[in-house]
Parts: C-alpha cells; sequence; structure tokens
C-alpha cells in the first residue's frame, strides 16, 4: 500500500471550486467564455468548475495537450504541442484551466501561443499553485488553494501518470 496524506479533502475542493465558478459567473456576465482545459491534469477541476457557472454565462470547452520537453519534473519552458485546439479562439473570451502552475514555464509558453491566434481576452484558472517555486511570471486571475513546495497528487495531478483519480489533493509519505 503507498502512503498517501491527504493535504485538501474533496470537501474542501468542492467548496472552493464553487466560490471560483461563482466568481467567474459575476466577472463574465453577458459574455460566452471558452474553458480550455490542460490534458490531463486539468480534467477533474474542469468537469467540476464548469458545473459551478451558471447557465446565464454559456461556456464552450476545448482541450490542449501539451509536454515539455526534458526531465518531467522540471519543466523547461520549451512545450510541446500533443494536441491542439479543435476550434479558433479569435475574438472569444478564453479562461486557460490547469492543476497547477510551478515554474510557470508551461503556461507562459502556452499564452504565448494562444495570444497569436486574437482571442478578445485570457485568463488564467489554476486549481493550485505554488508560488514559491515561479521562474517565469505569469498573471493568474484564479486560484484555488497555495500548495508549499512539495510534490502533491490527486484530483487530476499524477506521479508517472498514476493517482490522478483520487478524489483529494495529497502527498507520498514514506
Ligand atoms: P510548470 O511548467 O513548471 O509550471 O509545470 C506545470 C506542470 O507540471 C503542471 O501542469 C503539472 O502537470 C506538473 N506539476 C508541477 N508540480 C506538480 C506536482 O506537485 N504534482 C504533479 N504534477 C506537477
Ligand atoms: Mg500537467
Amino acid at each position: 500500500m503507498s502512503n498517501i496524506e491527504i493535504m485538501i479533502p474533496k470537501e474542501e475542493l468542492f467548496k472552493r471550486i464553487k466560490e471560483l465558478g461563482k466568481q467567474i459567473s459575476e466577472d463574465y456576465q453577458g459574455k460566452t467564455v471558452k474553458l480550455i482545459c490542460v490534458l490531463k491534469g486539468g480534467i477533474y477541476f474542469l468537469t467540476e468548475l464548469s458545473m459551478n457557472i451558471d447557465e446565464d454565462v454559456p461556456v464552450e470547452l476545448d482541450f490542449m495537450a501539451v509536454s515539455s520537453y526534458g526531465n518531467e519534473q522540471v519543466s523547461s519552458g520549451i512545450v510541446k504541442i500533443i494536441k491542439d485546439l479543435d476550434e479558433p479562439i479569435e475574438g472569444q473570451d478564453i479562461i486557460i484551466i490547469e492543476d497547477i502552475i510551478d515554474s510557470g514555464n508551461t503556461l507562459s509558453y502556452l499564452i504565448n501561443i494562444l495570444w497569436d491566434r486574437k482571442p478578445n481576452s485570457i485568463e488564467v484558472c489554476t486549481l493550485l499553485d505554488k508560488p514559491s517555486r515561479r521562474v517565469v511570471d505569469v498573471e493568474v486571475k484564479y486560484c484555488g488553494f497555495q500548495v508549499p513546495d512539495v510534490f502533491v497528487l490527486g484530483f487530476g495531478l499524477d506521479v508517472e501518470q498514476k493517482y490522478r483519480n483520487l478524489p483529494y489533493i495529497g502527498k507520498m509519505v514514506d
């Protein structure tokens, strides 16, 4: 059995995600918002968040898969697009949905790529943020929780592709 210590239980995650959904609903009144989920880590957050956005703010979804070249745990800032968006984003209001921001490399690269496609706006919504690890500055409008510099898992976050399905944020303990 792996020893996993729960850091943020499911109830707390869902409560905070509900608040984020409410905030987005208020900020996007009168607009349609497109949530761009960064696969695979963002999917659990995306589904819960999107169901907490009011029906008077129409939500569109699209997905992107990226991987950073080189060592998996220290991202290089050079991002390879594994799966691109299905639709153009020109003129649209975009929120990028991320599981966690660590160095900020992946996200800043992604934001640059997406601005080239001429959306009306781009904001970032991340479930977790590790601000102490930041290398590149990225503006994060919506953030669920700040976490310390430990490797976390669950609710979309993986350790070598495993444990994404855990309904809480945890960490490995020996
Ligand atoms: P960044 O480019 O350094 O900000 O890395 C972001 C990506 O690294 C995230 O989207 C995650 O996939 C992965 N990552 C960073 N920290 C963790 C962690 O603690 N657990 C699991 N994945 C992580
Ligand atoms: Mg990831």
